[in-house]
């Protein structure tokens, strides 16, 4: 016997798409991995070293955690995905399986700081990568930072043509750094190797488990970006075989990648010399290494490819996140004024604008470390709500059909949702003023839906 959610979601998965079905598994593969890879895996592993007591070991275990939590969580989306196959991912997932409220406040919290944070940590990210090139101090390159958000959201503003072009150039140039540093590192470096999980400090058991915790969140920023396949759900040809595929290739690759990049350096660079670059505020240790092992032309072409590759990310963040506003709006769920698509570009201008505001804003208000935490940390009780949505559905939605399943089972889905709350707890503890902003965001985002929802009920009793 169907129930009646059940019946519904039934309807919605006969509706018929108007979306072009053209994305294929390699095409899948190449859009998560581009989102994936940005700007963290250039410069994460400098913070991700110092939240580890510079252990090294402890360091490439966080990489190994941060990558397994991706795919354990990966998984999971697999298996809503190929579910339901529709365009909006976490929202739809989100408004089912709990109350469109959910939905509604995860997309008030991107808007608010997930989303444009990620554009102010990636732009910083990117300046701070230019200032090895063009030296700057720290005022100028917040200064650099906000200009290239108020550059790029101009490009957008203008027309999608014009930021899909940059998109196709610069996701070439993102795999040469991190070839070569990785070819580099693996086969030319030197270092003996102390992958000792105890820091040097030696600050007893729990410290370390800790410090495993924090450094872990750390990578998350780098891994950031596997969710994203699913909200494009309905452009994948064959979605319930691609969708599940794509996601599980893309992630175990990236996770590969990321674990040897930073294998990689610390076979070229000793632990004190990369000790005094983080002192010293220079966090690109890849830059150095090329520089290290091909002089100074080396680090140069690291330098610049790297920098490419951080605007093509920012570029497609700029151009992507509005469109979500843009979406919520066109269902009467936001300001009125982000439906207004751009008399002659028709593009979501105001939606643009007003995220270049935000995004600028946090560009002055944090640094880069800061950020990072921030939009992990904001948007992961979401993405636990989502995992647990894995659950919610199987007791709901018995009958609909699930090509794929969670491999494991609901016990990998009670692990990935437990290790995302012991990463939150850990926050909590690390880092009080992200986690209130993370809470209070979400909070106030409720109030918005109530009142949102007010004023639809009153417009129509209004045309009544
Ligand atoms: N992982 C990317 C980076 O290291 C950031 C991804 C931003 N997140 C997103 N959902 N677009 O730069």
């Amino acid at each position: 016997m169907n129930n009646k959610k059940e019946h519904e979601v039934q309807q919605l998965l006969a509706e018929k798409s108007e979306f072009k079905k053209e994305i294929g598994v390699f095409g899948g593969v190449s859009i998560i991995g581009g989102i994936m890879i940005g700007s963290g895996i250039f410069y994460i592993g400098a913070y991700a070293l110092q939240r580890s007591g510079m252990s090294m070991g402890l360091s490439l275990l966080a990489w190994i955690i941060g990558g397994v939590i991706s795919l354990l969580g990966g998984l999971c989306f697999a298996e809503l995905g190929a579910m339901m196959p529709k365009a909006g991912g976490m929202y739809v997932y989100l408004s089912r399986a709990y109350s469109p409220a959910v939905g509604f406040m995860n997309e008030f919290t991107s808007w608010l700081i997930s989303g444009a944070g990620s554009n102010a940590a990636i732009a910083l990210a990117f300046s701070t990568a230019l200032a090895v090139l063009i030296p700057m101090g720290t005022i100028t390159i917040k200064f650099v930072a906000i200009l290239t958000i108020i550059i790029l959201s101009g490009v957008n503003y203008r027309g999608v043509k014009q930021g899909s072009v940059i998109q196709n150039i610069f996701m070439i140039a993102k795999t040469i750094p991190l070839v070569l540093i990785l070819v580099l590192g693996l086969f030319m470096g030197k270092q003996p190797l102390n992958l000792s999980l105890i820091p040097v400090s030696d600050p007893g058991l729990s410290r370390i488990l800790g410090m495993i915790a924090f450094a872990t969140i750390a990578t998350l920023w780098a891994y950031d970006g596997w969710t994203n396949l699913n909200a494009v759900a309905e452009e994948i040809k064959n979605p319930k075989k691609n969708l599940p595929l794509s996601i599980i290739i893309a992630i175990s690759s990236v996770t590969v990648l990321y674990v040897l990049f930073n294998f990689a350096i610390y076979r070229v660079l000793p632990a004190d010399q990369i000790n005094n670059m983080i002192n010293n505020g220079d966090l690109y240790l890849g830059t150095k290494v090329a520089k290290v092992v091909l002089g100074s032309i080396g680090g140069i072409i690291v330098a610049v490819t790297m920098v490419i590759s951080m605007i093509g990310s920012l570029n497609g963040c700029i151009m992507s996140f509005p469109r979500e506003y843009y979406a919520m709006a066109h269902d009467n769920l936001f300001f009125k004024s982000f439906k207004k698509l751009h008399p002659k570009y028709k593009t979501p201008s105001t939606a643009i604008i007003v995220q270049m505001i935000i995004s600028s804003l946090l560009v002055l208000l944090r640094d880069l470390n800061q950020l990072t935490s921030l939009v992990i940390f904001s948007s992961m009780t979401f993405k636990a709500l989502t995992i647990g949505a894995v659950i919610v559905f199987r007791k709901k939605l018995p009958n609909i059909e699930r090509p794929y399943k969670v491999w494991g089972g609901l016990t990998t889905v009670v692990i990935t949702i437990l290790v995302m709350v012991g990463l939150i707890i850990n926050t909590l503890i690390n880092d009080p003023t992200t986690s209130l902003v993370g809470l209070v965001v979400p909070a106030v985002g409720y109030l918005f839906y109530r009142y949102f929802k007010a004023r639809n009920q009153k417009g129509m009793e209004h045309n009544a």
